[in-house]
């Protein structure tokens, strides 16, 4: 158990897998009450019921972030269930590189809804409860490829740059009302991502290089961890962490 992380209701998107996964698991061991969305409604539940059998606090709520109304029903879900929100992190995206000559626009648009207008809308869903508490937390997952650009990723690094950047503006908007607001850059963390990269030649070098230097994603949940549990008068703003083999 956590001192400061206990007894807190923490939401998060993408939890069917990879990072969103390992922080439910990490964040309800250390006594928090979590409340996950994905759109794989069995893995969501087959987690929360695996968190509830060890005696922990758990709520899956099917959420596709594309749909605004779906992300405010799985936050309203956990006020409903557990009486606040403390934490909300905005973690579901994904990542499908290919060269912009390759005019993949299904996927920039795809790019463009999860991991851009996701974060807003989980914002938009969090927001109102965080300002009437005068307290709350909003967690966004950027990425390395929110600080590098490189051929091949200009598209999801272009949407990983938005959310540092939409990060920044929320941190000096919500000083008023007591709000902390951390955005967390991974480099390559072992989970499903590369799986979302279509192009072959694009996705063999993927799935090589994660092979080659991902780390687990405990990693990310116990950066998580670290932002949450400091006290309510430290605002961690950005945690930027890679493999340690990870050059670029
Ligand atoms: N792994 C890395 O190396 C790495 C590095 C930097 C940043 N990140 C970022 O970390 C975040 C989590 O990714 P991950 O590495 O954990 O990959 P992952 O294992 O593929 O997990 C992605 C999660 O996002 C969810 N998701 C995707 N589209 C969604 C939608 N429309 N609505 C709701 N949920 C959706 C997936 O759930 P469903 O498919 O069930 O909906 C899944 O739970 C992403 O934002 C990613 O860009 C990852």
């Amino acid at each position: 158990m956590n001192h400061n992380i206990a007894g807190k209701v923490v939401v998060i998107t993408g939890a069917s897998s990879g990072l969103g996964e390992a922080t439910a698991r990490l964040l309800s061991a250390q006594g928090a009450s979590v409340a996950f969305g994905a759109r794989r409604r069995a893995r969501i539940q087959a987690l929360a019921d695996e968190l509830i059998g060890g005696g922990g606090k758990a709520l899956a709520v099917a959420t596709d972030v594309t749909h605004w109304e779906q992300v405010k029903g799985l936050v309203d879900a956990a006020v409903q269930a557990y009486g606040r929100i403390d934490v909300m992190i905005n973690n579901a995206g994904l990542m499908p590189q290919a060269p912009l000559e390759r005019l993949k626009i299904d996927e920039w648009e795809r790019m463009i809804d999860v991991n851009v207008k996701g974060v807003l809308y989980g914002i938009a869903a969090a927001l109102p409860y965080m300002q009437q508490q005068k307290a709350g937390h909003f967690i966004n997952v950027s990425s390395v490829a929110g600080h590098k650009v490189g051929p091949g990723f200009a598209v999801y690094a272009a949407t990983k740059h938005a959310v540092r950047a939409l990060s920044e503006g929320l941190r000096q908007e919500v000083k008023p009302y007591n709000i902390r607001t951390t955005v967390i850059s991974p480099g390559a963390v072992a989970t499903e991502l590369p799986n979302s990269v279509t192009d072959p030649d694009a996705a063999d070098r993927v799935h090589k290089f994660y092979a080659q230097i991902a780390i687990p994603p405990e990693s990310f949940a116990r950066a998580v961890a670290f932002a949450i549990s400091q006290p309510e008068d430290v605002d961690v703003n950005e945690i930027l962490f890679r493999p340690t083999r990870q050059e670029l």
